[in-house]
């Protein structure tokens, strides 16, 4: 009976301090905003904030989407050790995106449509749960290139980074998420060719046009990307023929204008139920039927 009681007594401060933690770092978060947003202010307790939502007073969701808000976010902001969603997208944060590295309760973190800084080293790491992850339009963002440890977010649907100041080549591991739909990495500078292991994805929505300097090599990976529905390439340098995508058999919207590919529009092409919406213009020499 007394072990019970100490084990009890052990496991409710337990709670406590962590709450406590989460207290600390909410009061931070609000004291680093410009101004308060709507429904939160330190006379009341974090839980009850508007879109704050808490399980025993842990805080699980922050969602402050398009409220004007602006400042520097706090580092520890990862202490929110118990946070699924995060919400921030449409305002106007700079400095260092928050970091949640190797936090295993993250499934959403929308963080695009602001004016962050940086990235911090390590950001990638360890988000073995992370299913959304919105990092688009942070102009103002260090060139970055995308690193290996994203492959450590095994459950990602949905990856989108277009237009915050990506470099170098596409990694050739998009084929090892086995649940990736998604991926749009438009408006950057990412230059090499598509990697082979796109063949082996199952994704759908394709988004890399307009790099600054372009892809380049040919886009025939693409026939073995079955799943895809909507391909956006265009303003890139990609070279070759169009290849046979007739087992792309949901592909409904293809954008390849202003490249540089030669050849004749695959009959292959016009066999593709779905397709709907297609763009060649602006290509090197590409005949019509
Ligand atoms: C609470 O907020 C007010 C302004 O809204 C501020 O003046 C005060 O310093 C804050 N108190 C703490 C403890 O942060
Ligand atoms: C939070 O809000 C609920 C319902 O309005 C209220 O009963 C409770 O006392 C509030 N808790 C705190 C700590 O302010
Ligand atoms: C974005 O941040 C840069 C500094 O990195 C600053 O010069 C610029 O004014 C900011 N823009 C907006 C729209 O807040
Ligand atoms: C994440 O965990 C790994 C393995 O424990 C560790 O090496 C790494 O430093 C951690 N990353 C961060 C940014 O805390
Ligand atoms: C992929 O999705 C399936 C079906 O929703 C799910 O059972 C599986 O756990 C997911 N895999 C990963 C690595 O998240
Ligand atoms: C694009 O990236 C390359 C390195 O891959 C770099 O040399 C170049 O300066 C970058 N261009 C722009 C406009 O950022
Ligand atoms: C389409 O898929 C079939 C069956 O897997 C395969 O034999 C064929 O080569 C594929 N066609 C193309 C153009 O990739
Ligand atoms: C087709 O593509 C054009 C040019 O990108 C776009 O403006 C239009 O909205 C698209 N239509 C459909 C039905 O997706």
């Amino acid at each position: 009976m007394v072990q019970l009681i100490y084990l009890s007594t052990f496991i409710f401060s337990f709670l406590t301090l962590s709450s406590a933690d989460d207290a600390a770092v909410m009061a931070k978060l609000l004291a680093s905003f410009s101004t308060a947003p709507s429904g939160w202010s330190n006379s009341t307790d974090y839980c009850n904030w508007t879109n704050v939502v808490c399980d025993r007073g842990r805080v699980t969701e922050i969602e402050l989407i398009a409220q004007s808000l602006s400042g520097t976010l706090p580092s520890d902001l990862g202490t929110l050790t118990r946070l699924e969603i995060l919400s921030l997208q449409e305002n106007s944060f700079s400095g260092p995106m928050p970091s949640f590295a190797n936090h295993t309760s993250l499934r959403y973190l929308y963080l695009d449509n602001n004016n962050f800084s940086s990235i911090p080293s390590g950001f990638f790491q360890g988000l073995t749960n992370l299913q959304v992850l919105y990092l688009s339009e942070n102009h103002n963002i260090a060139p970055w290139t995308i690193p290996t440890e994203l492959t450590q977010a095994t459950s990602l649907l949905r990856f989108y980074a277009s237009d915050t100041n990506i470099f170098g080549s596409l990694p050739d591991f998009f084929g090892s998420f086995p649940n990736l739909t998604d991926l749009g990495l438009a408006y950057n500078n990412l230059s090499g060719t598509l990697p082979q292991s796109f063949g082996g994805s199952r994704i759908r929505k394709l988004r890399l046009e307009r790099q600054k300097n372009g892809l380049s090599g040919t886009i025939d990976v693409l026939s073995s990307m079955t799943q895809l529905s909507q391909v956006w390439l265009f303003e890139n340098e990609f070279i070759g023929p169009i290849p046979d995508l007739s087992n792309c058999t949901s592909l409904f919207d293809l954008q390849l204008s202003d490249n540089q590919f030669t050849g004749l529009i695959p009959d292959s092409l016009m066999s593709i139920a779905t397709l709907r919406n297609v763009s060649l213009d602006n290509n090197e020499r590409i005949g019509k039927l």
